[in-house]
């Protein structure tokens, strides 16, 4: 299985890693999207409060934080309808990527469609299930195929680009027609700075019908809690409950003290906006300092990243920023297409951002 699967990219920028730790004023790491920001207080107090659990929590979660999730969409998403049933929590949301073809039974001889550039680990799922993948943007480029998965991720990693609602639609019908799953990545769905982001549940996206849909949220970037391993997918009532069957016999639990966590965390709005306020700043400071030292953003509408160029190879630029104590990662993490372009994470602390802009 390890033949399988790709190197791991992180451990490819080692050199440059190194040569950024060696710059006199501290490394500035944007290299990964890991959250710096504290867990907001009531989070921290729902975990602690729920400490005493001798016994196995259950795989599809309480129903308070079912419940919560629904309400989180429709409170902060204006999404509605969804059924609490159709919750089901997920230890952080890169497991529930790496593993969903398993879990729906995709597997030889079938084919999984990914973005262009998309996070690593849509591949590494398609590979853990011995199936096919093949990056496409369009339509039109999948032509005559018929997945049986389609990954969205809007607004994406790496580029922070966000797909209108006419696109999403289409996507959808065009999968329904075709017997595909879409499962939409909604991870950065709260970070949004110049365009307004659209969930796959929404109606204007879907007729109204969760039908061959599920939408996989995590809460590691909008409430800080990476650390906690904290995520859900919800959408298509027979596919989740797919996934929950399949997620019980394989222990693929969440601890009831996270439970308890995300239930905090869906409850109460504050801290995602002032989360988002705080990354919203950092942008602005990192844009500005991009565009100042000569460098082109595309996209980066929204999420949490901003998508530079030089317009040189991607690792050229990776080793003109290690210089000055910057790391961040080749577009080439993401795919082919990424081979001119570095992603630069708004996940450092002020202090960090302000060191990275003083030295662009
Ligand atoms: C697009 C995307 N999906 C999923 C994840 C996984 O996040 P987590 O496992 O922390 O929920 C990430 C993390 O960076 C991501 O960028």
């Amino acid at each position: 299985m390890i033949g399988q699967l790709p190197d791991f990219p992180w451990d490819t920028l080692a050199d440059h890693a190194a040569r950024a730790r060696s710059h006199p004023g501290g490394v500035v790491d944007l290299s990964v999207g890991t959250p710096v920001d504290p867990v907001a207080e009531p989070i921290r107090e729902a975990l602690a409060a729920v400490a005493d659990q001798p016994g196995y929590p259950t795989t599809h979660g309480t129903a308070e934080l079912r419940q919560s999730a629904v309400d989180a969409l429709a409170r902060r998403f204006g999404i509605t309808g969804l059924d609490p049933v159709a919750v089901l929590p997920t230890i952080g949301s890169k497991e529930l990527v790496a593993w969903l073809p398993t879990l729906l039974g995709v597997g030889a001889g079938d084919l999984v469609a990914i973005p262009e550039l998309a996070y690593p680990t849509y591949e590494v799922g398609a590979r853990l299930a011995g199936a096919e993948f093949l990056r496409a943007d369009s339509l039109i480029a999948l032509g005559p195929q018929r997945p049986k998965l389609l990954w969205l991720n809007s607004p994406s990693n790496p580029t922070g680009k966000v797909l209108p609602v006419e696109h999403l639609r289409k996507v959808v019908e065009w999968a329904r027609e075709r017997g595909t799953v879409v499962a939409s990545d909604e991870c950065y769905l709260s970070l949004h700075w110049d365009a307004e982001p659209v969930s796959v549940l929404d109606p204007r996206v879907n007729g109204g019908s969760l039908d061959g849909l599920l939408a996989v949220h995590s809460l590691s970037k909008s409430s800080s809690l990476a650390g906690y391993r904290a995520g859900f997918v919800t959408g298509d009532p027979v596919l989740v409950d797919r996934l929950l069957q399949v997620r019980k016999h394989a222990g693929m639990i969440v601890p009831r003290p996270v439970q308890s966590a995300i239930t905090a965390a869906l409850s109460e709005d504050q801290h995602v906006v002032e989360q988002r306020a705080r990354y919203g700043a950092r942008r602005k400071v990192l844009l500005e300092a991009l565009l100042g030292a000569g460098f082109t953003v595309d996209h980066s509408e929204a999420g949490l990243y901003l998508w530079a160029t030089r317009g040189e190879d991607a690792w050229t630029t990776v080793a003109w920023l290690a210089e000055r104590g910057i790391l961040v990662a080749p577009g080439t993490f993401y795919g082919p297409n990424g081979h001119k372009h570095v992603r630069v994470a708004l996940t450092a602390t002020d202090e960090r951002v302000a060191a990275a802009a003083a030295r662009l």
